[in-house]
């Protein structure tokens, strides 16, 4: 097995999944460039200010002071380039490949005159088919330059944890040396457990799959909560004895408003479509997003039995970010709840223990205030498990709560969306 720890890595693309990837490479000992088109981001990474909100990572980067810049000439001086360049959804729900193919076809353009040899690894969320379809052939004619795909599975806010203890790590490939130096950089041998070494498209699907199958993980026990509520059963109970059955596992069964965030919707979307352009239409991911697009509307249906006229009401919201301990509200499940409310001529009034700032750039007009003057609104909706918001006063206010915080339920009137 070949290390590579004498070696140089640059990542290109300074995200939350490359500026993991750099920073992690870089306490495992490699050095590292990540490369960025935006100047003022890659200035701060280089003075150790963290662009994200992910706490790990901040205090990491102080210690491993990366190297960073714009310019891509700067891969020469590394081994191996990792792409890790956002692949956003189209309105359709296919992926834009756009920036993916335009940072693969600089990158082939500076390799082309390199003398040694190059490693590029596609580490962006892909469709299946396109390292093969469209990032190996910019370097087909480089004799130094071999590909391999190397999916990431980070979470956000425990991102830099998941880089430094995996769970799997897979690794596309048509070489086997290329693969064999890829695992050293992880410091990590070829005989591991957690090790998958496979072709490239079917490394890409299990990085889509796995997501795809998160996103359905949830929708169902959301469609299993929608019924038990119906039924007066407790969902967390019935997911709690599913739960100990090792096949099944406890973990993403927490029922309540959905799925957001930057990549469950999206990759599920973009699966959907592009098995259609296959000729197969996925009849249940197709209604997993369905089932995520109903489930926040559920809230104002449960709104309603209380509060039956919206127009002129103040309805607050606890919880702004698509997930607890992130600023992140991308895909938020306040976002289509605020939608329906301001359409009903409701008056929102909103908090957030961190996501504000960016909640306020799509909804300026709603107001944001503290959780205590949230609660006294006509009634309150929860939509992020925030730890905090256990911690509140509930006494005298309407709670209708899409995800499970214990203390809620001591509100004046209190329905839970699946419970
Ligand atoms: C997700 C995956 O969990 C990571 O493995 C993957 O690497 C990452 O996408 C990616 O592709 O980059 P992330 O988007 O950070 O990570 O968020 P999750 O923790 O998966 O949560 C997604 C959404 O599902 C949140 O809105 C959360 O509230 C919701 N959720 C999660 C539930 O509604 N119920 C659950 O039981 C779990």
């Amino acid at each position: 097995m070949e290390k590579l720890c004498e070696k140089t890595i640059s990542v290109i693309g300074l995200g939350v999944v490359g500026l993991t990837t750099a920073v992690g490479f870089a306490l495992k000992g490699h050095s590292v460039i990540g490369i960025d088109v935006t100047p003022e981001k890659v200035m701060g990474i280089a003075d150790g200010i963290n662009p994200t909100y992910e706490k790990g990572l901040g205090k990491a980067l102080k210690k491993v002071k990366l190297a960073t810049s714009t310019d891509f000439e700067q891969v020469l001086n590394s081994d191996v380039s990792f792409l890790c360049v956002g692949t956003p959804g189209n309105a359709n729900g296919s992926i834009n490949s756009r920036p993916m193919q335009e940072a693969a076809e600089q990158l082939a353009e500076q390799l082309k005159g390199k003398k040694s040899s190059h490693l590029v690894v596609v580490r962006s969320t892909v469709v299946p088919g396109t390292t093969e379809g469209k990032i190996i052939p910019l370097f087909r004619d480089m004799q130094e330059v071999r590909v391999c795909v190397n999916p990431e599975f980070l979470r956000e806010g425990t991102a830099l944890e998941d880089f430094m203890a995996p769970d799997r790590i897979i690794i596309g490939e048509d070489n086997r040396r290329q693969g064999d130096m890829l695992l050293g950089l992880y410091n990590c041998t070829a005989d591991s457990s957690h090790v998958l070494r496979t072709n490239f498209r079917t490394a890409e699907m299990i990085k889509y799959t796995s997501n795809a199958f998160l996103a359905t993980k949830i929708s169902f026990i959301n469609e299993i909560g929608n019924i038990c509520k119906k039924l007066g059963i407790d969902v967390y109970e019935v997911a709690k004895g599913m739960g100990y059955d090792k096949r099944i596992s406890k973990d993403f069964l927490r029922a309540g408003v959905g799925f957001g965030g930057f990549c469950l919707p999206k990759d599920t979307a973009a699966l959907v479509m592009h098995a259609k352009e296959t000729g197969y239409t996925p009849k249940i991911l197709q209604e997993v997003l369905q089932l995520n697009k109903e489930q926040p509307l559920r809230m104002l249906e449960l709104l309603k039995i209380h509060i039956p006229s919206l127009k002129d009401k103040t309805i607050g919201i606890l919880g702004l970010s698509f997930k607890p301990d992130s600023d992140d509200t991308r895909e938020s499940r306040a976002v289509p709840i605020i939608e329906a409310l301001l359409k009903e001529g409701a008056r929102v009034r909103a908090y957030d223990p961190q996501a504000i700032p960016n909640f306020q750039k799509l909804f300026p007009q709603i107001e944001y205030s503290s959780a205590e003057e949230v609660l006294a609104s006509d009634a309150t909706l929860i939509i992020t498990e925030w730890d905090e918001f256990n911690h509140l006063d509930y006494g005298n206010s309407i709670v209708i709560d899409g995800r499970k915080i214990e203390a809620a339920k001591r509100a004046k009137i209190y329905e839970g969306i699946c419970w």
